[in-house]
This record gives C-alpha cells, sequence and structure tokens, in this order.
C-alpha cells in the first residue's frame, strides 16, 4: 500500500482539546478512585499521586465533571465550604458524601494542569442555579457566592472558561428530561445569565445528531453558544455488558465521522459553523455497564443494579479492540479539525476508562498507551494526505450485517515550526501485517522512527500482574520509504 503526504497542504491546526477527558461521579471514578483520602499513594488533598502523574503524562488538556447522568440532580452548593451535605443521587442511586465538590475539582485540574470544563444541572436545576455556580468560580469578590469561595479559603477566582449547559437532557433515562422547544428556552435563559456573569466563559448545550432538537436550539441559543455537545459509545452494552469480539469493534470503525458530519452539516447550513465547534464531549467505545438503574419499574431492588458496575472494572474486557477503535476515532478527531475543537473521552478512570486503580497502584490499559501515543507523538498540524491500494477486510457487525472496511486508518501530521512530520498507522486487520510505502511530496526526508503500541494477539490486556499491551519506541534510523507495521497495531512514523 502507498501513502502520499503532500506537505505543501495544511488541512488544519488541531486543538489540543480534542484529547480531552471526562470524569463523574459514578461507580469508582472519583471516590475509591482519583479521591481517595486515606490511601498511602494520596496527597495531602486525598488525590492520588499515581494517577495525577499518569494523567500528567498524556498532558491532559481539559477535564469533564461531574456528570453524565449524574449531574442533572446535583447541586453544587451542597458540595463546597467547611459542612458538606450527602446527597442521594437519584441517577445512580447511591449517597454521594459530597466531600469531592467544586473547589476539590478545580484544585485536582491545577494540579494535573488542565482546564477544568464544568458541565451544570439542567435537569432540576434552574439558569439561577447556573449562573450561580459561575459566579461562585469566576468573579473576583461580588456577591454572596465569590464572597463564599473566598471564604472557604479560595481567595482567587477559579477562572473557568468552559461551561456545558446540561447532560443528555433529550435522553428519557435523563433526570428532569425536556423537549426541544423546553431546552432551546432553558438553554438560551441559562446563557443569557451565566454570560451576564463572566461574558468570557465559552458555553456549550447539550444537544445530539437528530435534527429538530439542534435546529430548536440553534434558533434560538445559536447566538450564545461557542460550543454544541454530542457524545457517542459505538458498543452499547449498558444493560447487558456482552462485549463486542475485535472483529464486530472493527465494524464499529465504519463510517466513524457520522455524527460529526451531520452536526456540521447542519451548523453549515444555518451559518454557525465558524463560531460553534462541536465539543465530541463523551465518547468511548463500549458503554458503561450499569443495568436496571435508569429504571422506574418496581420489584427493582439494590442487588439488580449495584453490584453489577463492579463488572466494569474486570481488565481482561479492554483488549487490543479498545486500543485499535480509539486509535481510529482519534484520527477521526483529528481529520475534523477544523468542526471539532474538543473531545472527552469517558471516562478517564475505573469504569471503561483509560487508568485502573487498585489500593497498591494503578494498571494504564491499551487505551492509555494510545492516548500517549498520539498526545506526545504526533504533530500539531494535519496534513492532506491519501493512500493507493489499501487493504480491505469484511467484517461482521453485532447486527449480523457485513461491512467492507479499510484495514489501514491513516492521518498524517507537521509538527508547526519545525521540519517534521508525524504519520499514525492504524493496522486493524486481526493477522495480517501491512507494508507501506510512504512518499513525501516536496520534502527529502533524512531519518524516521517508529513507535508503536503492540500486543502479542487481539485479545491482549494489562492488569495487575501483566502488561501484554506497551509502546515500542524506536530509534532514529536513516529514512528508507518502505515500512511494516504489524497487525493490530497503531504506530506513528516521524519523520525528519
Ligand atoms: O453510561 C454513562 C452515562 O453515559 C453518562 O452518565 C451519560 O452522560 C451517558 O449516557
Amino acid at each position: 500500500m502507498k501513502v502520499t503526504v503532500n506537505t505543501k497542504r495544511e488541512f488544519g491546526k488541531r486543538s489540543p482539546m480534542i484529547y480531552g477527558h471526562f470524569i463523574e461521579h459514578f461507580h469508582r471514578q472519583i471516590y475509591d478512585g482519583i479521591f481517595d483520602p486515606g490511601n498511602a499513594l494520596s496527597d495531602e488533598h486525598g488525590l492520588r499521586t499515581d494517577v495525577l502523574e499518569a494523567m500528567r503524562k498524556i498532558r491532559v488538556p481539559i477535564m469533564r465533571w461531574p456528570g453524565g447522568c449524574f449531574v442533572s440532580s446535583y447541586h453544587w452548593k451542597d458540595a463546597v465550604g467547611p459542612k458538606r451535605t450527602p446527597l442521594f443521587d437519584k441517577a445512580w442511586r447511591v449517597e454521594d458524601p459530597n466531600s469531592f465538590g467544586t473547589d476539590e475539582f478545580v484544585n485536582m485540574c491545577r494540579k494535573i494542569g488542565c482546564e477544568p470544563y464544568i458541565c451544570t444541572n439542567a435537569g432540576t436545576g434552574t439558569a439561577e442555579e447556573m449562573s450561580d455556580w459561575v459566579e461562585y468560580c469566576n468573579l473576583e469578590s461580588e456577591g454572596q457566592y465569590a464572597k463564599q469561595r473566598i471564604a472557604n479559603g479560595c481567595e482567587k477566582p477559579h477562572g473557568v472558561k468552559y461551561w456545558s449547559i446540561g447532560n443528555e437532557n433529550y435522553g428519557d433515562w435523563e433526570i428532569g428530561a425536556k423537549d426541544a422547544a423546553e431546552w432551546s428556552r432553558l438553554v438560551c435563559e441559562a446563557a443569557k445569565m451565566i454570560k451576564h456573569v463572566d461574558p468570557t466563559t465559552e458555553l456549550s448545550a447539550a444537544a445530539l445528531t437528530d435534527l429538530d432538537w439542534n435546529i430548536a436550539l440553534l434558533k434560538s441559543g445559536g447566538q450564545f453558544l461557542d460550543w454544541i455537545s454530542i457524545h457517542q459509545y459505538w458498543d452499547a452494552i449498558q444493560a447487558t455488558n456482552d462485549l463486542a469480539t475485535y472483529e464486530q469493534c472493527m465494524a464499529y470503525t465504519h463510517n466513524l465521522s457520522d455524527s460529526i458530519d451531520r452536526v456540521r452539516g447542519l451548523l453549515m447550513a444555518m451559518g454557525l459553523d465558524k463560531t460553534i465547534k462541536i465539543a465530541f464531549d463523551e465518547w468511548n467505545l463500549r458503554g458503561w455497564y450499569h443495568p436496571n438503574v435508569h429504571s422506574v419499574r418496581q420489584g427493582i431492588d439494590k442487588a439488580d443494579y449495584l453490584t453489577q458496575r463492579d463488572d466494569n472494572d474486570i481488565n481482561s474486557q479492554y483488549t487490543m479492540a479498545d486500543a485499535v477503535f480509539t486509535a481510529c476515532f482519534l484520527n477521526t478527531l483529528n481529520r475534523n479539525c477544523d468542526i471539532v475543537g474538543m473531545a472527552n473521552y469517558a471516562p478517564t478512570v475505573n469504569t471503561r476508562g483509560l487508568i485502573y486503580t487498585h489500593r497498591d497502584g494503578i494498571v494504564l490499559r491499551g487505551t492509555y498507551h494510545v492516548f500517549d501515543l498520539y498526545v506526545n507523538e504526533l504533530g500539531d498540524t494535519v496534513m492532506d494526505s491519501f493512500t493507493e491500494n489499501q487493504p480491505e477486510m469484511t467484517v461482521t457487525h453485532k447486527s449480523g450485517e457485513a461491512h467492507a472496511v479499510t484495514a489501514i486508518d491513516m492521518l498524517a501530521t507537521k509538527f508547526e515550526g519545525e521540519k517534521k512530520y508525524a504519520v499514525a498507522v492504524v493496522n486493524k486487520h486481526a493477522s495480517e501485517s501491512c507494508r507501506l510505502q510512504l512518499a513525501l511530496e516536496h520534502f527529502q526526508p533524512s531519518e524516521y522512527r517508529i513507535s508503536s503500541v503492540l500486543a502479542t494477539g487481539t485479545e491482549a490486556y494489562n492488569d495487575v500482574d501483566r502488561e501484554d499491551i506497551a509502546i515500542h519506541r524506536g530509534d532514529w534510523t536513516a529514512w528508507t520509504d518502505t515500512v511494516t507495521v504489524a497487525p493490530h497495531s497503531i504506530n506513528i512514523i516521524q519523520i525528519r
């Protein structure tokens, strides 16, 4: 197969925020996850130092919090200051001690070195409660909420720039779900009040690929919005945990940009594509396993929805299927860098996340290594490129439908201000390697090096006792235009 990069044609500069993350008050993500006071590995604020260090290594640019479904009945005022009022979390049906609130979250972000991105309660919450939250975080000292923050020991404003109005408020599973007309009304009022408190905030609002929902929202709220939020989990196993096989996961790579294309098309049709960008602010190959919890059926008790959540933490579930899919979607986000300005992997810690925590340490799952590779080895400017003689493979989707998908997913980038390129090459094929011929038009390379996420087989995984998925970093070597990539591998070829 031949890959040609046109080094004279830049497609666009991608935002670092497409490598963003999301953490929710769900199961062991916060409590007994990143926030674990009393654990020997935690710092004076109860934050796990090993997790913070792992996040810094992948240069987390932005972190969305506190939900997810959790936020739609969350009242931030109960989780600031010395007296915390425990909350019964109506989304996940558990008690939350509220000991991790706004100040703890912002402090955590500052320690990681990332931007905080707060998602507001647009379920049971009001526009006023949302804008009070912005007062608390961003005003110097005017008003009761900024004064409260100062009294709570945070003299300087938190300076939270990114805010989302709501989470999935279109869904019947969401507490306080709305119809399109109710939604656009609430978004306008909330945005107006938030921007009156702090006009430098950037606002997003919950949306999906549905035309009616988005048209209603954008017609009235478009003037206030900087972002439109969309979510996607391809392997929708929230109720069943019947994980798609490696081959079935490769079928999900067919038409990966579908949601982006639809939302982009609408933004363009409405003349908003220059002012509103897509925040793909929850994504993961696999939906989180939480059966029965959104049900209102009688006869469902705790045993039907609580213990199953532990199954999300079985590390053997996170194989090269997750790693390869993740790399393919990161390529898609990069290719759409003109319209996607932010994306948040859901979640970062535990559940289906990159990092699994246990009492004595962490496990970096294969998906963590993919982020490490992309964030630390790939360039920041997406270049025009094309392929010839792409190997194809036919894979069977979970639905039984057969799809022809390309075996290679590639992306060409350049490092701004340097004569250095990096090409990401994902080989989805389960068993066949691929020989690539690389051509860089208008550029004569002298050296190259390849760094790869590799594993012994498609079913490999990392756990407390094994590291079967790892990064292999190669050395700079004299240029040759032909390289071979291993089956089920993710590779970044740097060229200078
Ligand atoms: O399954 C987790 C949930 O997925 C998040 O809370 C929600 O935003 C999405 O539906």
